[in-house]
């Protein structure tokens, strides 16, 4: 059976979709199974986001009323066992209940190693439809005070679903930030949130998923290696978080800053 993992945050923005989308890259390139779906109904981001936009023939509506079945919809990413089950365009959020969500991916959950999915921005029906056909969390927030305090909101909510397992990615660190006091270690900000932390990842103008699938001709970037660090710690606990700071500190990263005037 599919392990269940929501991506979620408090403040919208953050880089939950970008952070799933390329986990789920991350996970498939390492031979596993997964599907991606995006939980906010009637809007759709993750299917633009992955670039297959103008794939969707069938989406999540048309599976539920059983128009298609539900392999139909699916779309898979050329060579990697990625999925992504589109959201319903046509319905309204509340169009759709938490019950009925569950029953669709009770029915493909079997095939898959993880499921992953996109929670929509707040805190409402939305949230619970996503979370509660959940057995795991991840909270993406940034190092910037709203986010944080928004997530911490979310932490005590996602607290009352008894999940497996609620983990912390803090996107967007600045290295150079982190060293120079500017801005919270990913360290930190666990601590502050009590939650534990699986990963960070550098602000990278190359973060977008053409990066991660390689479609931009990139072999290596900062956010790929830190998103590589994320899928190795959800598949096995490595316990391996991204150094954000490494080329930052010492004489080296002093004469850096100097340069840069920062
Ligand atoms: N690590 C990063 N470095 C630089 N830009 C990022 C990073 N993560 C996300 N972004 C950018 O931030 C914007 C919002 O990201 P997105 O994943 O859509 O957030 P959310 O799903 O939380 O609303 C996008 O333009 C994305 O490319
Ligand atoms: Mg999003």
């Amino acid at each position: 059976m599919a392990r269940k993992i929501v991506v979620t945050s408090g403040k919208g923005g953050v880089g939950k979709t970008s952070v799933l989308a390329s986990l789920g890259i991350s996970l498939a390139n390492k031979g596993k199974n997964v599907l991606m779906i995006d939980g906010d109904i009637g809007l759709n981001n993750l299917d633009v986001v992955m670039g297959m936009e103008s794939r969707v023939i069938y989406d999540m509506a048309d599976v539920i009323e059983n128009k298609c079945h539900i392999n139909q919809a699916l779309l898979q990413e050329d060579g990697i066992g990625l999925y992504l089950l589109p959201s319903a365009h046509a319905y309204s959020s509340d169009k759709l209940s938490a019950q009925s969500f569950r029953e669709l991916i009770g029915r493909i959950e079997n095939t898959f190693d993880f499921i992953l999915i996109d929670c929509p921005a707040g805190i409402d029906a939305g949230f619970h439809r996503a979370v509660s056909c959940c057995d795991e969390a991840i909270l993406v927030t940034t190092p910037h005070i709203p986010a944080i305090r928004d997530g911490d909101k979310v932490l005590g909510l996602l607290r009352s679903y008894k999940l497996n397992a609620v983990n912390l990615v803090v996107n967007r660190v600045r290295g150079d930030f982190v060293v120079t006091g500017k801005m919270m270690s990913g360290g930190e900000i666990s601590n502050i949130l009590r939650c534990p932390l699986i990963g960070v990842v550098p602000e990278d103008d190359a973060v977008t998923v053409y990066s991660q699938l390689g479609r931009i001709g990139m072999n290596s970037s900062s956010s790929r290696d830190a998103i590589d660090m994320i899928a190795r710690n959800v598949l096995d606990n490595t316990n391996k978080i991204y150094d954000v700071t490494r080329g930052h500190r010492g004489l080296i990263g002093k004469l850096k800053r100097l340069v840069s005037g920062r």
